[in-house]
C-alpha cells in the first residue's frame, strides 16, 4: 500500500496529502500513517505543511519504485514484485509465470526463509544483506538448450557486477560469479515445459552485497561486493546493472558472441579441476565448453570427458576457482 505513495514520492515532486488521499481513496490520516511507515523503513520524508510531503533521502531498499527509478531496460525488470520476506523468490516467480507474468518479470526479496541452491543445497538470504532475485524468462528453445541459458545468465550477472562495482568479474563454470577469486553470486535456473519445448525458465540469482561474515563452510570461498570493493553499495543499483546485463547478454547471444564473452570471463577454462559427482571423483584440465554448454575435461590418462552441470561440483585444485 505504501508503494503507491512511494512511486509518487520517487518522482521528486512534493506530494499533497489531500490529493494523495483522493487518488488512493483513503483518509489523510491513513496517508500520514503510510508516511510514518516509510520513515520507519528509512525513507527521509519532509513534511511541507499544506504543500505535502517530499522525499529527501532514500535508504538501501529493494522496493519496486526504488529499483524502477532510473531503470532503462526494454523488458528486463519492467514489472517488479517486491517482498520483505518470502520462502523462495524462485517459487514465487514460478507461480507468477504460471499465471501469465510477462517475460522479464522480476521477483525480488529482502529475505528468504527457504532459499534454494543448486544440487539440493539451501541458500541463505539474511534481511537487508544480499539480493535474492528471480526473473521470468520465456525462451522458445528445446530443453537441451537450457544449459546454454544458464551460461547466458552467468554472463548477464558478470557484466552487471562489473558495471556496478568497476571490478573484474569471473565465471566459475557453470554459473557462479566470482570477484577476487571468491564466490559472490550463485544461480539456480528452473524450467517448466515438456520434452519438446521449454515453457518458462525461472532464473534465480543470489548476490552477496553487504555480508561480512559467512558460515564456516563458506568462509574461505565466499565474499561480498562490499568486501571486494571496500565500499558500501546500494543493492538497487546492483539489481539495475544486472537487469541491463540480462539484456546485453541476450543481445550477445543474438549476435553469436555470447560464448566468446563467456570464455573471456571464465576462470575455469585452462585450469586443473576436480570433478565430484555422486558416483566418482576425478581430476583433469578444463579444456573447453561443449556445444550444449557442458565442460570438456581432459583427464591425466589423456581421455576427454564431458561434464554436465546438473550432476557435478567442479573445484579448482588449489582453491575454489
Ligand atoms: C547456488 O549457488 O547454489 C545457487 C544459489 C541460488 C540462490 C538464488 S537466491 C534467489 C533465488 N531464489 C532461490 O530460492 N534461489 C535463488
Amino acid at each position: 500500500m505504501e508503494d503507491q505513495l512511494l512511486w509518487r514520492l520517487m518522482t521528486g515532486e512534493t506530494v499533497s496529502g489531500m490529493q494523495m488521499s483522493e487518488e488512493a481513496g483513503l483518509t489523510r490520516a491513513a496517508i500520514w500513517k503510510q508516511v510514518q511507515k516509510l520513515r520507519e523503513a528509512g525513507f527521509g520524508i519532509e513534511s511541507r505543511g499544506r504543500q505535502g510531503y517530499r522525499l529527501v533521502s532514500c535508504p538501501d531498499s529493494l522496493r519496486a519504485p526504488v529499483i524502477a527509478k532510473g531503470l532503462d531496460t526494454q523488458w528486463a525488470g519492467r514489472r517488479i514484485a517486491y517482498y520483505e520476506e518470502v520462502d523462495s523468490t524462485n517459487r514465487v516467480a514460478r507461480r507468477m509465470a504460471a499465471e501469465g507474468a510477462p517475460e522479464g518479470t522480476l521477483v525480488v526479496a529482502d529475505a528468504q526463509s527457504e532459499g534454494r541452491g543448486r544440487r539440493g543445497r539451501s541458500w541463505m538470504s539474511r534481511r537487508g544483506e544480499g539480493i535474492a532475485m528471480s526473473l521470468v524468462l520465456r525462451p522458445c528453445v528445446h530443453p537441451s538448450q537450457v544449459a546454454m541459458l544458464s551460461l547466458q545468465t552467468a554472463v548477464a550477472v558478470a557484466l552487471g557486477v562489473e558495471e556496478a562495482t568497476g571490478l573484474q568479474a569471473g565465471i566459475k563454470w557453470p554459473n557462479d560469479v566470482v570477484v577476487g577469486g571468491k564466490k559472490i553470486c550463485g544461480m539456480l535456473l528452473e524450467m517448466t515445459g515438456d520434452e519438446q519445448m521449454v515453457r518458462e525458465v525461472i532464473a534465480g540469482i543470489g548476490i552477496n552485497v553487504h555480508e561480512r561474515e559467512f558460515p564456516e563452510e563458506f568462509a574461505k570461498t565466499a565474499s561480498s561486493l562490499d568486501l571486494q570493493t571496500g565500499r558500501t553499495l546500494r543493492r538497487a543499483d546492483v539489481v539495475r546493472a544486472v537487469l541491463r546485463g540480462v539484456e546485453r547478454a541476450r543481445e550477445l547471444e543474438r549476435r553469436d558472441e555470447l560464448m566468446r564473452v563467456y570464455r573471456e570471463h571464465s576462470v575455469t577454462l585452462g585450469s586443473r579441476v576436480r570433478v565430484i559427482s555422486p558416483g566418482e571423483t576425478f581430476e583433469g584440465e578444463a579444456q573447453d565448453l561443449t556445444q550444449g554448454g557442458g565442460l570438456k575435461v581432459r583427464t591425466d590418462d589423456g581421455a576427454c570427458r564431458e561434464v554436465l552441470a546438473g550432476d557435478v561440483s567442479v573445484r579448482g585444485i588449489m582453491g575454489y576457482v
